[in-house]
């Protein structure tokens, strides 16, 4: 597949370290220090995720040059769906994709590598010539407030990538791995919470809700930084590509430590990682995508650049893919 185009589109509301102090007990050299973020989005009540990710859809279809009505798919990575059943035919309503088949899938901060693997392969089979792979989350919806170890690290965004059938040996996505390992689960979650209410003598049906995210950050960081080198490691000497040969890392952004661990792992200047947590903090599944469209749009990544890319996070799950930019076709 070629990746032929991108959009993105934020929250209005910007919310600063120093904003956020005047509700959390935290501060701004704390955050900026062990995170490197310095403001959040968050999603006011027009803002939902199927309004910030249809609008992501549609810069993305206008960079691109398609029309709604020639997509044949739309994988939207998200978290925090505005309905368990899936917001991705919320989206394909909203920006007027007929012919598209649309679903979700869940992988939190991994979440939209997987999405575009899963739609590469559906391109690579031939049965699929137009995808939308979109990554957006609002997990302000899903914080506690009073709880500062996780409060400020999150934003909301959503973030889309159009993507094309083509030969294979012009494809964009030149590798990947993927890996999940559930029995650490318990280090990030979103979880069900175990309400049961009494419905008849005997039997009890669990009351649907969930428990605000809670995360084990230690473990977490530990985490990102064995795992992520290991895997780009890996894809590097599977594809037979030299760090040297990136253009551009473009990692899930979720500490800016953690992506100066990997630069430095593998010998790539910093000026060559492409960072905006400073900006929208962590919004998931939209991290990648969102960087990624900054730097299209500003002309940091151009025609023929190539990226390595890899998300990382809850399950816990984590992946990375070998890409090759094409931008529109023009
Ligand atoms: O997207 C999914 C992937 N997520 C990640 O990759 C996140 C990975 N983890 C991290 O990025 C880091 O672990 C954090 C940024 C979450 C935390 O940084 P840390 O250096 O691991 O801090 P810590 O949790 O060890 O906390 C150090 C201290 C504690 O105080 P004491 O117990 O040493 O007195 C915390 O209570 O910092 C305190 N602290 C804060 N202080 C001010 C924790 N959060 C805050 C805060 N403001 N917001």
């Amino acid at each position: 597949m070629a990746l032929v185009g991108s959009g993105s589109a934020v929250p209005a509301a910007s919310v600063s370290n120093e904003a956020l102090s005047a509700r959390v007990d935290t501060n701004d050299d704390w955050i900026r220090t062990r995170t490197g973020i310095a403001a959040r989005r968050i999603a006011g009540p027009d803002e939902g995720l199927t309004a910030l990710a249809s609008r992501a859809a549609q810069a993305c279809l206008d960079h691109a040059g398609w029309s709604a009505d020639q997509l044949d798919l739309i994988v939207l990575a998200t978290s925090s769906p505005d309905d368990l059943f899936g917001t991705a035919p919320r989206i394909q309503a909203a920006i007027g994709a007929r012919h598209a088949v649309a679903f979700d899938l869940t992988a939190a901060c991994s979440g939209f590598l997987f999405a575009l693997i899963t739609a590469g392969q559906y391109l690579a089979g031939g049965s699929m010539t137009r995808a939308l792979v979109i990554g957006a989350d609002q997990l302000s919806r899903w914080l506690d407030w009073d709880d500062r170890r996780t409060c400020v690290l999150f934003g909301d965004g959503a973030a889309a990538v159009a993507v094309e059938a083509c030969p294979a040996a012009e494809s964009g996505l030149l590798g990947f791995r993927m890996r999940s390992d559930g029995s650490r689960n318990a280090c990030l979650t979103l979880a069900q919470t175990d309400h049961h209410q009494p419905l008849l003598e005997g039997v009890s049906a669990q009351r649907g809700g969930f428990a605000p995210l809670q995360m084990n950050g230690q473990e977490v960081y530990k985490f990102a930084v064995r795992e992520v080198p290991q895997i780009l490691a890996e894809l590097l000497d599977a594809t037979g590509t030299h760090a040297e040969a990136l253009d551009w890392l473009l990692l899930h952004q979720a500490n800016q430590r953690i992506l100066d661990a990997v630069a430095d792992r593998f010998a790539v200047p910093h000026e060559r990682v492409l960072s905006n947590l400073a900006h929208y903090g962590n919004t998931s599944a939209a991290t990648i995508p969102l960087m990624l469209d900054e730097a299209v749009r500003d002309g940091r990544v151009q025609s023929g650049h190539l990226l390595a890319s890899s998300g990382f996070g809850a399950g816990l799950s984590w992946g990375a893919a070998l890409l090759r930019w094409s931008g529109p076709r023009g």
